[in-house]
């Protein structure tokens, strides 16, 4: 389970993904936490009305888990105490988006399945008690010590307690234990029992990839299609013959009316629509928060001076984007939910986007024509997709 290093992307696919759990020891280089969020940041996002966060209270011997959910009142973490409570707060990448940092090195993942970054503080003692997640999840422990335990193969009995406002289960975890500090990594696929309790105050960092139900996927197209000038024809009832006389629908009318939902699902806008369903943030509702048009856009030849000028343009990690290629191999970008007109950006840049996080002029320069390329980089900076981060200074910082 323990591995020496991370699995290169090819192995990480064929063994383990959805398969097996492995830690990686300094899997997160600890310099990477610089700046991340800390305890007392946490505990104010809890404060906040839209941030979705909990406090656990570790059963004591014989006794009950307590789960209280947010917002909290300052004074709550006063009296906590020092021993046996977790404080975890989800969505973090979004609120704190330097934690998003953290996304980096998870580029061997499938980023646009990422659910959240969420994030737990929790004193000596700690736990959420054994659980199983649907999520597949990494574990990412900042600071402290934990100690974890986790299933070898996916829970079989997954009975949990009742009563409680917490999934834990009845039984404790079978499986291999492990200690974690700072820059470990423990991999756990959906439904593999894992129960982590702290040995002294950590934060822990999970990264969470979760796909959506069928249905989630037939409602939320179903919601696009709505909204289409072609493509959402009403079942006008042909071919109907004698069978389907009286309150029967016969299998020829079935039929018709699958393949006309089939014909849906085939159309190259389900293309536009996943990329726009898969960019949409987690805590937001299904038409996501769009493209944020800046306020002071700039000209191209604006961009390219601050290019020339040694600036780098960096995609930040918080950006939740995603892209498809249709059928017919045409590209779709969307971000936050809606797709980006992509008439003026290059299918090179887009193809960048997908590997890279910071882009130079010489960058720019081995990727193609250039006015083309300055066309689509002002585009993508003006709404919002790229930053220069590093105003005013002149290095390209990864
Ligand atoms: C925790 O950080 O205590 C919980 C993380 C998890 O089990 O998914
Ligand atoms: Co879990």
């Amino acid at each position: 389970m323990i591995l020496d290093k991370f699995p290169d992307t090819d192995e990480f696919y064929k063994t383990y993904w959805g398969r097996k759990p492995f830690v990686v020891r300094g899997g997160v280089d600890p310099a990477l936490f610089d700046g991340f969020i800390d305890g007392d940041m946490l505990a104010g996002l809890a404060l906040e009305e839209d941030v979705k966060s909990r406090i656990v209270l570790t059963a004591p011997e014989g006794g009950k888990w307590v789960c209280e959910h947010g917002p909290f009142e300052e004074a709550r973490f006063g009296a906590l105490g020092e021993k046996n409570w977790s404080l975890l707060v989800q969505n973090v990448e979004q609120y704190h988006t330097d934690t998003a940092g953290l996304l980096r090195a998870f580029n061997f993942s499938p980023r646009w399945l990422l659910d959240d970054i969420m994030v737990s503080y929790s004193a000596t003692g700690g736990s959420v008690g054994p659980h199983t997640d649907s999520y597949h999840v990494f574990l990412v422990q900042g600071m402290g010590r934990r100690s974890w335990t986790v299933g070898h193969i996916p829970a079989v009995n997954k009975d949990c307690i009742e009563g409680l406002d917490l999934k834990v289960l009845k039984s404790s975890v079978e499986g291999d234990s492990v200690e974690v500090s700072m820059g470990d990594i423990i991999y756990i696929p959906p439904h593999f029992a894992h129960e982590g309790v702290t040995l002294d105050t950590a934060m822990t960092f999970s990264v969470g990839f979760l796909g959506p139900k069928m249905s989630e996927l037939f409602v939320e197209y179903g919601h696009y299609l709505e909204q289409l000038d072609t493509g959402n024809e009403r079942y006008a009832g042909q071919g109907l013959d004698a069978r389907s006389a009286g309150f029967a629908i016969a299998p020829q009318a079935q039929k018709t009316m699958r393949g006309g939902m089939m014909d849906a699902l085939h159309a190259d806008d389900f293309a536009v629509w996943m990329a726009a369903y898969f960019s949409a943030s987690a805590d937001s509702d299904s038409d996501g928060d769009g493209i944020d048009q800046r306020e002071e856009p700039l000209s191209p030849s604006q961009v390219f001076a601050r290019l020339q000028a040694g600036e780098c343009l960096h995609r930040p990690e918080h950006v939740k984007l995603c892209i498809t290629t249709s059928q017919a191999g045409a590209f779709t970008l969307a971000v936050y939910g809606a797709p980006v007109d992509t008439a003026a950006v290059p299918d090179t840049l887009i193809e960048w986007l997908n590997q890279n996080a910071v882009l130079s002029l010489s960058d720019i320069e081995a990727l193609g024509d250039q006015s083309a390329l300055m066309a689509g980089v002002t585009q993508l900076y003006n709404q919002s997709v790229l930053f220069f981060e590093h105003d005013g200074r002149t290095d390209c910082v990864t």
